[in-house]
């Protein structure tokens, strides 16, 4: 029993080790609404300088500045809609990257893309969100049917060195129909020869008029798990100390018992 909650204790370490590490990326972390975990961390991190007593310690800001400088920043999170005959029928609220290793190309999809070539009535079941920016072109094709909706095709179009299609057209966040899809955690998908890292992704397609914002949220699976991790985390900690209490009593109970029989 203890040693299985010291085993999940070891590895909810790891999951939320990898968890916290993009937090040191960069300053603008505080700008996306993102994820409750970060906050607490990142004031514990700002706040422990000031609350340490001597004056001495106002050196220390500068010192954590030196690792932010050193990783790669992450992507900042855009927010798109796109509405047709006064119907919002696509909403996006996106932070991904690319990176495309044959062109050695690193790009983060711009918050400025705009999205005035996407479409609600591709056709009555498929509609497109076309993101645009400098050189390239990302397109998530939605579709439904009777039960469902979901990304049928993905593609990215970057034409800075030399054009080049990359595509992934399995489907993808599916959701039942008028819900949205969400996901916090940090995951990628192949698209052929490139890869998208998804940072954050919030997508629904197929809205209705009277619907303002997103709707009933689909929480991806591995969202799910970082969720459960820290209830998980805390019942095992105090099963452990409870179970070491109660053995430490036992202990101390019946060593002196032995103590007195053996005199
Ligand atoms: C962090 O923020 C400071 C000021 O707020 C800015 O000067 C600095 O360039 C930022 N660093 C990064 C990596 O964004
Ligand atoms: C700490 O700061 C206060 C006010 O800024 C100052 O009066 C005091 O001399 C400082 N102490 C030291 C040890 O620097
Ligand atoms: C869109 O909504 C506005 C205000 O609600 C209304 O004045 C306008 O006629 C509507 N347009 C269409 C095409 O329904
Ligand atoms: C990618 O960039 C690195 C360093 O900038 C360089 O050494 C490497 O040759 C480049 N690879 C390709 C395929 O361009
Ligand atoms: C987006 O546009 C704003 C204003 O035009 C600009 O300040 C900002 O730097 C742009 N962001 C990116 C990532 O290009
Ligand atoms: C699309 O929907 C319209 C109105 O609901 C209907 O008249 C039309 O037949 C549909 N087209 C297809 C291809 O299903
Ligand atoms: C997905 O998009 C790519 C790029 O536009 C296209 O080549 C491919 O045929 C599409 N796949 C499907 C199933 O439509
Ligand atoms: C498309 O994405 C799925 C799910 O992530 C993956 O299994 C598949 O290999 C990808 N296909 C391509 C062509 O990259
Ligand atoms: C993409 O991958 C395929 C095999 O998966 C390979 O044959 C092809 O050369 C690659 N294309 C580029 C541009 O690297």
């Amino acid at each position: 029993m203890l040693l299985f909650c010291n085993l999940v204790c070891v590895v909810i370490g790891l999951v939320y080790g990898q968890e916290t590490r993009p937090l040191l990326r960069t300053n603008s972390t505080t700008l996306p609404s993102i994820s409750t975990t970060e906050l607490p961390t990142s004031t514990l991190l700002s706040t422990s300088p000031s609350e340490s007593p001597a004056n001495t310690t106002t050196e220390v800001p500068t010192t954590t500045q030196a690792p932010i400088t050193t990783k790669p920043p992450r992507p900042d999170e855009g927010s798109w809609t796109v509405t047709e005959k006064n119907v919002t029928c696509i909403r996006a609220d996106l932070a991904i990257e690319f990176e495309i290793p044959s062109q050695n190309a690193t790009i983060f999809l711009s918050p400025n893309a705009t999205s005035t070539r996407s479409s609600c009535s591709l056709s009555n079941t498929t509609q497109a969100l076309i993101l645009e920016y400098d050189d390239y072109i990302l397109t998530f094709e939605f579709e439904k049917d009777a039960t469902s909706t979901y990304v049928r095709n993905v593609s990215f179009i970057y034409s800075s060195f030399r054009p080049d299609v990359f595509y992934n057209d399995t489907k993808l966040f599916l959701v039942k129909n008028g819900n949205s899809y969400l996901c916090k955690t940090t995951d990628f998908i192949h698209l052929g020869n490139a890869t998208m890292y998804i940072y954050t992704i919030q997508l629904q397609a197929f809205a209705t008029a009277d619907e303002t914002g997103f709707g009933k949220i689909e929480e991806c699976e591995l969202d799910d798990l970082v969720n459960d991790i820290i209830p998980i985390a805390v019942a095992c900690a105090l099963a452990g100390l409870t179970i070491l209490v109660l053995i430490v009593y036992l202990i101390m109970r019946k060593s002196p018992q032995r103590g007195y029989t053996s005199v």
